[in-house]
């Protein structure tokens, strides 16, 4: 069998190499420890579980769920944009479920990219930013983030040519994988950007609740004009531990949203309407379950900081995601000391470069394990890897 050009050009993906190698030494009987893949740990809130299980008892639920999501769901995505961020969404145009962020972020790209279109990409970025431009015949064309400008893309600095075939950017704040938050006016130049060069901006607020140290984290949406030129894409699964329940939405721009939606109906048939469901418990539910985890989270983030700096390891506390982003010591690639933790020490980090080639030079830990599992990690690296 030939499989297309397409996915032949892909590269292997990050995580399921990482999964793979677990695996593979988890049944040899290794103790691995993985700070690889950010998949929470904690479970999801039981009043989410329960109407999960209240929508499957339901037969109501157990036909062709609708692409355009139902009225509740809608409902709800509206209402948390409304109370969260103070930006009113329309339920009829502006509003599409999601079967979980990536899901967007692979089909924005066929809807709004022609062969040899320019997609800007936030770099290190989620790697689909690459990867599903490449699905659509188009080209990612990496835009660095720049630690000196707290990991925010010097968009005077990308070049004319490469502007005049760009159709859309991506940008994520909080950011994956450097924890960068936003608190300038980076959204309101990116604003005039997207009107100047005519690009859509799509943001990927699938960490907008994961924030440390009393910062609240805004919605691309809230910038005035950003409805004009660009679109969120909203997930349930970090902010509510719901990773492996596939819920999530576009929401803003109306013709993008649209456009997103015609592609859709000729792709799958919506998130099952129990799914749906539970994701309203989860939106217009008591939200103390997410300021909870956040402690959690924000508790985890110090000690790991606090161990790795006494072992001589620089790592900044991010004010949000789940995520760390540590510079490797010097002598070593991302991919060399990545290598050395894992064989060494039984450790999984995940090598910067994996996020483009700006990532170089640093790994990402992820904060999803428990405080003791933590703690371990980094006794058996100041043990067993030269640093
Ligand atoms: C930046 C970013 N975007 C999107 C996703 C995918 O989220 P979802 O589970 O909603 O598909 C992730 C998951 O880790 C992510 O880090």
């Amino acid at each position: 069998m030939r499989s297309s050009d397409r996915v032949q050009n892909l590269p292997p993906y990050l995580f399921a190499e990482i999964e793979r190698r677990v695996a593979a030494r988890r049944a040899a009987g290794v103790d691995i420890i993985s700070l690889g893949i950010g998949d929470p740990d904690l479970p999801t809130p039981a009043h989410v579980v329960e109407a999960l299980g209240a929508g499957v008892a339901d037969a109501a639920t157990h036909q062709y769920p609708s692409n355009r999501g139902e009225l509740g769901f809608r409902e709800a995505v509206a209402g948390y944009y409304g109370r969260r961020f103070g930006v009113e969404l329309d339920v009829e145009s502006e509003i599409v479920p999601l079967l979980g962020a990536k899901e967007g972020v692979a089909h924005i790209c066929m809807t709004l990219l022609d062969p040899g279109d320019v997609c800007l990409a936030a770099d290190p970025g989620y790697p689909v930013y690459t990867t599903g431009p490449l699905l659509s015949d188009a080209v990612a064309v990496p835009v660095p983030l720049v630690a000196r400008l707290g990991f925010q893309p010097d968009l005077e600095a990308i070049g004319r040519a490469v502007l005049s075939k760009a159709r859309m950017i991506f940008v994520c704040y909080p950011n994956n994988p450097t924890g960068a938050v936003i608190e300038d006016d980076f959204f309101t130049r990116l604003v005039a950007f997207a009107r100047a060069h005519d690009l859509v901006v799509v943001h990927d607020n699938a960490y907008g609740d994961i924030t440390f140290d009393g910062y609240v984290a805004p919605s691309f949406l809230e910038t005035p004009g950003a409805r004009e030129v660009g679109v969120e894409l909203f997930s349930l699964s970090k902010s509510y531990n719901m990773t492996g329940w596939r819920a999530g939405a576009i929401v803003g721009n109306k013709d993008v949203v649209d456009a997103y939606w015609r592609l859709k109906t000729n792709v799958d048939s919506g998130m099952f309407g129990a799914v749906q469901r539970a994701a309203v418990a989860a939106l217009d539910g008591p939200q103390d379950c997410v300021h909870d985890m956040c402690a959690i989270y924000q508790r985890r983030r110090d000690l790991l900081v606090e161990a790795l700096g006494a072992i001589g390891l620089k790592a900044t506390a991010p004010k949000g995601t789940i995520y760390l982003w540590v510079p490797v010591p010097e002598g070593h690639t991302s991919a060399s000391f990545t290598e050395q933790v894992l064989n060494q020490a039984d450790v999984i980090v995940s090598p910067g470069a994996a996020y483009g080639p700006s990532g170089e030079g640093y790994v990402r830990f992820s904060l999803t394990v428990p405080d003791a599992r933590l703690e371990e990690a980094v006794h058996r690296i100041a043990a067993r890897v030269r640093l």
